[in-house]
C-alpha cells in the first residue's frame, strides 16, 4: 500500500468530474488500498479519488469510532429518502482546518459497488449521509465551500492560499 498526496483547495484538478469504473480489477482494488491508507494517516472519515487527482468514481470512508470500518463506493448513486435536511459541521482533508455547517439531506438511499465489485445498496442517516453526499460531490468536482457565501468562501480561499505560498517559503 502507498500513501497518496492529497490535492488542497483551489486547486483546479478537484473541479474535474470523476469517470465510471468499469470493471473493478486489480488496479481499482489497489487505489482503494491505497485511499484507505491514505484516509487513516490522514484521520480522516472519507476520501474521494478526485482528492488524490484519480478521476475515477471511487470513494472510502470509515465514520466508525475505532476506524475499523472502512466503507468502499465504487460509482455511487445516491437519492435523498424525503424531504428534511440538517445542517452538520463538515471538514474535508482538501480544505484542512476550516469546517462549516453544511445542510444536506438527514437521510439517503445509496447503491454502489464494493472492493470485490459486488453490487450492494444501504439507507444512512446522520453521519454517514452527510459523508456520503460530501464524497459524492467531491466525484462531481463540487467541494463543501460551494454552499458557503462567496465572502467565505474566497476568506477561505486566501487564507489557503497564504498556507501554500508558507509551505513552499519554507
Ligand atoms: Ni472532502
Amino acid at each position: 500500500m502507498a500513501k497518496l498526496p492529497i490535492l488542497e483547495f483551489p486547486d483546479p484538478r478537484l473541479r474535474k468530474r470523476a469517470a465510471a469504473v468499469e470493471t473493478v480489477d486489480d488496479e481499482v482494488r489497489q487505489l482503494v488500498d491505497d485511499m484507505i491508507e491514505t484516509m487513516y494517516d490522514a484521520s480522516g472519515i472519507g476520501l474521494a479519488a478526485t482528492q488524490v487527482d484519480i478521476h475515477r468514481r471511487v470513494v472510502v470512508m470509515d465514520v466508525s469510532d475505532n476506524k475499523s470500518s472502512p466503507l468502499v463506493l465504487i460509482n455511487p448513486e445516491i437519492t435523498p429518502i424525503g424531504d428534511e435536511r440538517e445542517p452538520m459541521q463538515e471538514g474535508c482533508l482538501s480544505i484542512p482546518e476550516f469546517y462549516a455547517d453544511i445542510p444536506r439531506a438527514l437521510k439517503v438511499h445509496l447503491e454502489a459497488l464494493g472492493r470485490d465489485g459486488r453490487p450492494y445498496e444501504l439507507e444512512a442517516e446522520g453521519l454517514l449521509a452527510h459523508c456520503i453526499q460530501h464524497e459524492h460531490d467531491h466525484l462531481e468536482g463540487i467541494l463543501f465551500v460551494d454552499y458557503l457565501s462567496a465572502l467565505k468562501r474566497d476568506r477561505i480561499q486566501k487564507k489557503m492560499q497564504k498556507r501554500h505560498k508558507q509551505m513552499q517559503d519554507a
